[in-house]
């Protein structure tokens, strides 16, 4: 079946008090266009047109855009992007920008039941709990007749529980050229999309109601809703990780990307942060408290307590990274450990390296960035500075509060270490003349 999508998104999205177009706004590490967008893509769309306002047309989009420059309605938004599907024979579906939670599974059953019925028209419907100022569908012998906007319906329709999602199908090109009949003759004086039923079925077609869940049509239009949406949407993800054979302790607590990929077996302890672009192994135990940007963890390593890897953090087999570690453009080989109170930024550790606890790789001079390097199996000393660029080599011992500034070959011990002053009762005396004065 031919699928072209239109994706409905040049509101104004006032009631977000945002500088930032309301599509672009986020949900679960990525856009709320670009969910929608990708929605599209999995439903395998040949053509996928954008209508963005004015305010939003210098953003990169995927896809075609068209421009809506007097915002006349959801009709009119439709309708200006005809033109671009002028010969085209399939289906049309029209999604909105800030829908996010629509799923491609949905909506190809949506197409599917129009393909089997024969239909023309595609409606998705939904009974909420509180209808308040949807469309409402009006049903006769299982077809749909006409859908009538809150601010034009009277007592009676108003009364109507089945409720328009507003995300609907077309049959092109049956039902293309009847846009142009669409009229703002209405409450709002917008070229309403919704009057396409009515025009359908006055044409000779058929409308149909697909019945979706409610939360699937649920658009965002303030910051209360976009945290609505937020909420369900980590819900989701929560539901997909654990069905994968992911453990999560406490699921309400872990906060994950649309991207974020976990193996089996893993254990995360409460409290999680996945920003996108993070690949985490199986087996790997994630203890309480950890925040993670593109990085990538390979199995049974071991993390956390309150461990933060930062982007370019590759972590391979079995290593650890304890408590108050930072990393950051790091690579700890198979087995390294990094335990306690460290930041590793810009730099390789070799396998089975100990990093000890306070050691600081200091990667930045105020001006460039420099990279450390810790052979394998070495031995870094608590509370040591490493002043980049260094190499530590294989096997080398570094003594604990070391500040070093030159590589330190294979297998060498390295200490810098002012020499130790020890006076005899010397603390005593010095209490005494303190308290004197
Ligand atoms: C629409 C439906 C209503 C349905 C509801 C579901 C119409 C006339 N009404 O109402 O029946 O219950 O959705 O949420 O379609 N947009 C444009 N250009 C415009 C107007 C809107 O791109 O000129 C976009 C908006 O950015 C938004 C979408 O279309 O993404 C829906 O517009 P909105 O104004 O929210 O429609 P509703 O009044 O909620
Ligand atoms: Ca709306």
């Amino acid at each position: 079946m031919n699928l072209a999508v239109v994706i409905l998104a040049a509101g104004l999205g006032t009631r977000m008090k945002s500088a930032t177009p309301k599509v672009l706004h986020q949900v679960a590490g990525r856009s709320m266009l670009s969910w929608v967008q990708t929605t599209a893509k999995e439903l395998g769309a040949e053509r996928m047109i954008t209508v963005l306002g004015p305010e939003s047309e210098h953003l990169e989009v995927a896809g075609e855009v068209v421009v809506q420059r007097e915002r006349r309605g959801t009709g009119h938004a439709v309708q200006i992007s005809a033109p671009h599907l002028e010969g085209f024979e399939g289906w049309v579906l029209v999604l909105y920008g800030d829908t996010a939670l629509i799923r491609p599974e949905t909506l190809r059953d949506m197409l599917t039941a129009g393909e089997q019925a024969g239909a023309d028209l595609m409606v998705t419907g939904f009974e909420p709990q509180d209808p308040a100022k949807y469309g409402r569908l009006v049903v006769e012998k299982g077809a749909l007749k006409a859908i009538v906007e809150f601010k034009d319906a009277d007592e009676d329709q108003r009364a109507l529980g089945l409720c328009n999602g507003g995300l609907m199908a077309l049959r092109a090109p049956r039902s293309l050229p009847l846009l142009d009949r669409l009229s703002d003759d209405n409450a709002a004086g917008e070229l309403y999309l919704t009057d396409m039923v009515e025009l359908v079925n006055a044409d000779g077609g058929t409308c149909l109601v697909h019945s979706v869940p409610e939360e699937e049509v649920k658009g965002v239009n303030t910051r209360q809703e976009l945290a609505e949406v937020e909420a369900l949407m980590q819900a989701r993800l929560r539901r997909q990780h654990m069905l994968a054979g992911v453990t999560l302790q406490d699921p309400s607590t872990v906060y994950f990307s649309y991207d974020t990929e976990i193996g089996q077996d893993t254990v995360l302890e409460p409290h999680q942060v996945f920003g996108p672009g993070v690949k985490i192994g199986s087996n790997v135990t994630i203890k309480a408290s950890c925040h993670f940007e593109k990085a990538q963890v390979a199995d049974h390593a071991v993390l956390g307590p309150f461990a933060r890897l930062r982007p370019g953090t590759i972590v391979e087999a079995g290593a650890k990274i304890g408590n108050f570690v930072e990393t950051k453009n790091a690579h700890l080989a198979e087995g390294a450990k990094v335990n306690h109170l460290s930041y590793v930024g810009d730099a390789t550790v070799g396998e089975g390296a100990n990093v000890g606890a306070g050691t600081i790789t200091c990667n930045y001079d105020g001006f460039n960035k420099h990279q450390t390097e810790i052979g394998a199996g070495a031995f870094i000393g608590s509370n040591t500075a490493l002043v980049a660029p260094i190499r530590i080599g294989d096997g080398a011992i570094v003594g604990a509060g070391s500040t070093l500034t030159k590589d330190v070959p294979d297998q060498d011990l390295a200490l810098t270490r002012a020499k130790p002053q020890q006076i005899s009762g010397g603390a005593a005396r010095l209490r005494k003349k303190l308290s004197k004065s």
